[in-house]
């Protein structure tokens, strides 16, 4: 049996998560040879409660060099950054949930993430599959893609369907921990743009720029729209939407109108639907956050990797779209 050393980066929703997950799955890694052994799990506050043994709570980072995998759930762009470049540039494979890093220090981690040795399936729609789905689908080419991809937007928008006012569902969220305190990456779209870069980047571009997503979000939305909506028979709907336009792909998250029987505003959870020729049209919906359903994408990350398969690898090169426009109008 070969020991796997895991450096775990966060111990938080997701981290722990991971930590339990694997404790629970021990027999599935020894029926692949792998005995797991964490070198020690980076927090910020060891007094916390988690469900993580105290001594392998580290307050500075464990020797990430000493590691066969860095699995990094801490979260932010440059903290995290600074302590995975080193390990990659050794060669040591990185699992990540972290979209606000990939689709922001993407100069620094392309050659990685080219090489191999970036798996990230739990950064986009968490253990939902997202970018296997979409790797699949290399075999045809994207015509358009459209996708829920931030599950506190749709909390919101739903509450706001049953007459509540922006202000009311924000503070119900809240309450019960879907919305963070400040939930401007949230509401403001700029979370499910994120993931949009990286779903881009995955399919028609490996350098798409992250600023030229266009994010608007819904905090300027009125339950009267969302009911001059109804009344047509449509739903307004966050989408993250992946088009041409122009002869050049656009990427951009806006609220847009949806007819009401459509896969996508009947989702209860993040869901992705793609156009693809000769293909056609596919649509995958499930969870898209919690620290479990999270953690059963990184795991499938490490399953993965320890199947000898290289990490999820941008497109080779980019292309032109071979369609033009959206079919949902955006709200104005
Ligand atoms: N939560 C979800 O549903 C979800 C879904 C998909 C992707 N993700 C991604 O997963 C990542 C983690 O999310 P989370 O919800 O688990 O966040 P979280 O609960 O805030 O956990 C972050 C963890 O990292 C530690 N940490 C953060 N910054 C640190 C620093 N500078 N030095 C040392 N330790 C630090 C924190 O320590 P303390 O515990 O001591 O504070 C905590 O254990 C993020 O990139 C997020 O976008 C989350």
């Amino acid at each position: 049996m070969e020991t796997l050393k895991i450096a775990l980066l966060g111990g938080g929703t997701v981290g722990s998560a991971f930590y339990r997950l694997v404790q629970e799955r021990l027999s599935d890694f020894h029926a692949l040879g792998f005995s797991p052994r964490f070198l020690g799990v980076l927090v910020r506050d060891p007094a916390k409660p988690r469900p993580i043994p105290a001594e392998l709570l580290r307050l500075e980072p464990p020797d990430l060099l000493e590691a066969d995998v860095v699995v990094e759930a801490m979260g932010g762009v440059e903290a995290p950054l600074g302590l995975v470049l080193p390990a990659l540039e050794a060669g040591i494979p990185l699992i990540t949930a972290n979209k606000a890093l990939l689709a922001e220090a993407w100069d620094k981690l392309r050659p990685f993430a080219e090489e191999g040795l970036i798996y990230h399936e739990a950064s986009v729609m968490a253990g939902t599959p997202a970018l296997s789905f979409l790797e699949t689908l290399r075999g045809s080419q994207l015509l358009e893609l459209h996708g829920i991809l931030n599950g506190t937007t749709l909390f919101i928008l739903q509450e706001m369907e049953k007459g509540r006012t922006y202000g009311e569902a924000l503070l119900e969220a809240q309450r019960l921990g879907y919305a963070e305190a400040d939930p401007t990456l949230d509401v403001e779209g700029i979370d499910a743009a994120h993931k949009l870069t990286l779903l881009a980047r995955l399919l028609v571009d490996p350098g798409f720029p992250f600023p030229e997503v266009r994010a608007k979000g819904i905090s300027g939305l009125t339950p009267e729209a969302l009911k001059g909506a109804e009344a047509q028979g449509e739903r307004v709907r966050l989408l993250a939407s992946l088009y041409g336009e122009g002869g050049r792909w656009r990427a951009e998250v806006a609220p847009r109108r949806l007819p009401q029987g459509h896969p996508l505003a009947q989702a209860q959870g993040n869901a992705l639907l793609v156009r693809a020729h000769p293909l056609g049209e596919v649509f995958v919906t499930g969870p898209g956050a919690g620290g479990e359903a999270t953690a059963s994408g990184l795991l499938a990350d490490l399953f993965r990797l320890l199947s000898g398969a290289p990490g999820h690898l941008p497109a080779p090169q980019a292309k032109a779209p071979l369609a033009e426009g959206s079919p949902f109008p955006e709200v104005e």
